[in-house]
């Protein structure tokens, strides 16, 4: 087969002429920062994954961050599993908690609930609870031995039903390749409708939102006037990280897309589970298929990486385990991730792949094993 002329990324995000007149009514509406889109997206997502209550943020990690902030979680320990980005591992010590890094099932790769109730200390207050590849954690058998806090970490479970369902908050993220792409984004949705009030202030300065005080409804503003209130009284310690009506209006669009979006990345996992050679071993089934993370033969992954390269097929590893990295180093072993790790290999998968893109990763993949 020729090579193609351009690169065929490992991911990406994928749009059309519906974002760019989102944006634009945005634009000209005169109204760019937090307001009724944001509104709009908030509820229609709250909907969307059964929560009562949602808070669009900057991000997934901004999100959890604040979540911990609004709960006071401060001094204790955090267990979050090794096969993650590094969200996971560093929101704890933003709080000044330790992060308590904890090995993964060897064929979700999400966090292993045997390893989890080994390493729980007696200050261990929350677990992070990572939906791996869009996989659902073992939340349910988490719950059975820890009564603490469980976030449940969406960020490649958008939307894999069950979702967001069991953690006692869940954070969903809209970074530019996840599957309901917004550029950068998150988030913050939960049940509890008291951690839903600590949180919301916390998202700008402790500041109501100057939009509700156009619309005389002011939460925290001095007085009650009708109209428009300048004024606003601040009781809490709060942070800057409200997502604005630019960012929800792509928000609203992609969740129009999302169904089409995930079904055209299952037909990609199905084609790769049932093309693909036998010497690639196939990832748990998802909904999501946030990353098609295959696993091959240890001494052949680094080759495939550049074989694949070399044809213009970028591919990815998620992820190496969090232990490795300096700044969460941990002081024990982790016997399956240090194993399962080095067998990774993510193959491209996303919205902007075309049918001939899908065979032609298959085609060089089965010709590399064939060698
Ligand atoms: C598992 C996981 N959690 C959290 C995040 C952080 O998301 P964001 O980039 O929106 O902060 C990511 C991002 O890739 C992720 O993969």
């Amino acid at each position: 087969m020729e090579i193609r002329k351009s690169v065929l990324p490992v991911s990406r995000p994928h749009s059309g002429p519906e974002e760019i007149q989102a944006i634009s009514e945005v634009l000209d509406s005169g109204w760019w920062g937090k307001g009724p889109k944001v509104e709009e997206f908030e509820k229609s997502f709250a909907k969307m994954v059964g929560a009562k209550h949602a808070i669009a943020v900057t991000s997934a990690s901004a999100g959890q961050d604040l979540v911990f902030k609004a709960l006071g979680m401060t001094g204790v320990d955090i267990a979050s599993p090794t096969i993650s980005f590094m969200t996971t591992a560093v929101v704890p010590l933003w709080n000044n908690c330790t992060s308590n890094i904890v090995d993964v099932d060897p064929v979700s790769l999400n966090i292993d609930p045997n390893d989890l109730r080994k390493s729980l200390k007696p200050n261990t207050n929350a677990v992070i609870a990572v939906n791996n590849a869009g996989v659902l954690a073992p939340i349910d058998e988490i719950r059975s031995y820890f009564d603490g806090f469980i976030l449940e970490d969406c960020a490649h479970s958008c939307y894999t039903p069950g979702a967001g369902a069991r953690g006692d908050a869940a954070v969903w993220s809209f970074q530019a390749v996840k599957t309901m792409p917004t550029g950068d984004g998150g988030m913050i949705t939960t049940n509890d409708s008291s951690l839903y009030e600590k949180i919301l202030p916390l998202t700008w300065l402790g500041i109501s939102s100057t939009y509700s005080r156009t619309q005389g409804k002011n939460s925290n503003s001095v007085g009650n006037r009708p109209g428009y209130t300048w004024d606003y009284q601040i009781d809490v310690l709060g942070y800057k990280a409200y997502m604005i009506d630019l960012t929800a209006a792509l928000g609203l669009v992609q969740m129009k897309k999302l169904p089409a979006a995930l079904s055209w990345r299952r037909h990609i996992q199905e084609r790769y589970n049932s093309e693909l050679s036998s010497e690639v071993q196939r990832p748990a089934h998802s909904e999501t298929v946030q990353y098609y993370g295959a696993r091959v033969s240890p001494s052949l992954r680094d080759e495939l990486i550049s074989y694949l390269g070399e044809k213009l097929i970028h591919t990815s590893v998620h992820y190496k385990p969090l232990h490795l990295h300096p700044v969460v180093k941990q002081n024990r072993t982790f016997p399956v991730a240090d194993k399962e790790w080095l067998r990774l290999i993510s193959l491209p998968c996303h919205g902007a792949m075309t049918e001939e893109d899908i065979s032609y990763v298959i085609y060089w993949v089965n010709e590399f094993f064939s060698k």
